[in-house]
């Protein structure tokens, strides 16, 4: 047994690995650059090239399971659904794929490969997560740092914020259990958070004014597609609107919830470097 883990040098990925590695799991990680921190072994591989889709393969024929973590930058089911393809016939029995709290299945972006890998006689988990507490590290960073606040549209909507800890520790238990469990998870935190509220948690731990502001829908689109393709972005600002609509707040108790242990003041404190103006 081996697992593939694509976007294995990501948030959730990292954290996957260093708990297969624990367990003593053999795991192999892609990456665009073919590089992974030590003591990983890495490959190439990028999603808008299918010819780096082999790559895993030939560099561990072991490999059974896989990590799914799909593209920003592009339709993912137009490159997951081919690469799916190719590791069933490379010998891949079970895959576990990110999704998104809000994509159902058969929803556009995310859906269509849930509704694939569900479909198509396989072993399969999908995680659909809600927004991560690491995002006021990653994304948000430089903003908080630079400018002393972030934005949203999501007004006074709460979230049960998940930290990548228990998202990396929800796939390991999907990959590793016995049986697979063949169906989707929410993956929540343990605490409902405004990002009022978050600035309001980060400006007394930082001793600082921070300020969550509300910028408009076409704002907010312009600002992720730093990150991501237009469908993405417009996608991310539909889930913040939903957001303001109490879509997260009604995850909690969901039948399907998985329900982390990382609260949001933990990581801010243990992090408070990184919004320190330099
Ligand atoms: N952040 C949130 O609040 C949130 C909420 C719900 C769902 N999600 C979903 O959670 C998933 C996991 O997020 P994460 O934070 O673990 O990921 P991440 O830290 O953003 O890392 C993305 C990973 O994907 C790889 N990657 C990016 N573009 C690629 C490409 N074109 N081809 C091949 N590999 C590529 C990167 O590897 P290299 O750079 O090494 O190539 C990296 O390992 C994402 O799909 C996200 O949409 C996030």
């Amino acid at each position: 047994m081996a697992v593939l883990l694509t976007g294995g040098t990501g948030q959730t990925g990292l954290a996957l690995a260093r708990l297969l590695h624990a367990a003593n799991y053999p795991l192999l990680i892609t990456s665009r650059r073919g590089v992974a921190p030590e003591p990983y072994k890495a490959v190439k591989f990028e999603w808008a090239d299918h010819s780096t889709f082999e790559n895993p393969f030939k560099a561990d024929a072991h490999i059974d399971r896989a990590y799914l973590v799909p593209p920003s930058d592009a339709d993912p089911y137009e490159h997951m659904k081919p690469f799916i393809d190719l590791a069933v016939s490379k010998g891949v029995k079970r895959f576990v794929f990110v999704s998104a709290s809000q994509a159902e299945k058969d929803s556009p972006i995310y859906g269509k490969v849930h509704e694939y890998l569900a479909d198509i006689g396989v072993e399969y988990t999908i995680l659909r997560p809600t927004w991560f507490i690491e995002n006021l590290g990653t994304f948000d960073v430089h903003i908080i740092r630079g400018h002393d606040e972030f934005t949203s549209v999501t007004g006074k909507g709460r979230i049960p914020l998940v930290g990548v800890e228990d998202i990396a520790k929800a796939a390991f238990d999907a990959l590793v259990a016995e049986r697979s469990p063949n169906t989707d998870y929410i993956l929540i935190g343990p605490e409902l958070w405004s990002y009022d509220e978050v600035a309001d948690l980060l400006a007394e731990v930082l001793g600082r004014k921070i300020t969550h502001r509300q910028i408009t829908n076409e704002e907010q689109i312009a600002r992720f597609k730093f990150w991501m393709s237009e469908d993405h972005a417009i996608m991310l600002n539909g889930g913040e609107q939903r957001v303001a609509a109490g879509s997260e707040e009604a995850l909690v108790g969901h039948p399907k919830a998985i329900v982390g242990k990382a609260k949001l003041r933990d990581y801010v404190e243990a992090n408070k470097h990184l919004w320190i103006k330099a």
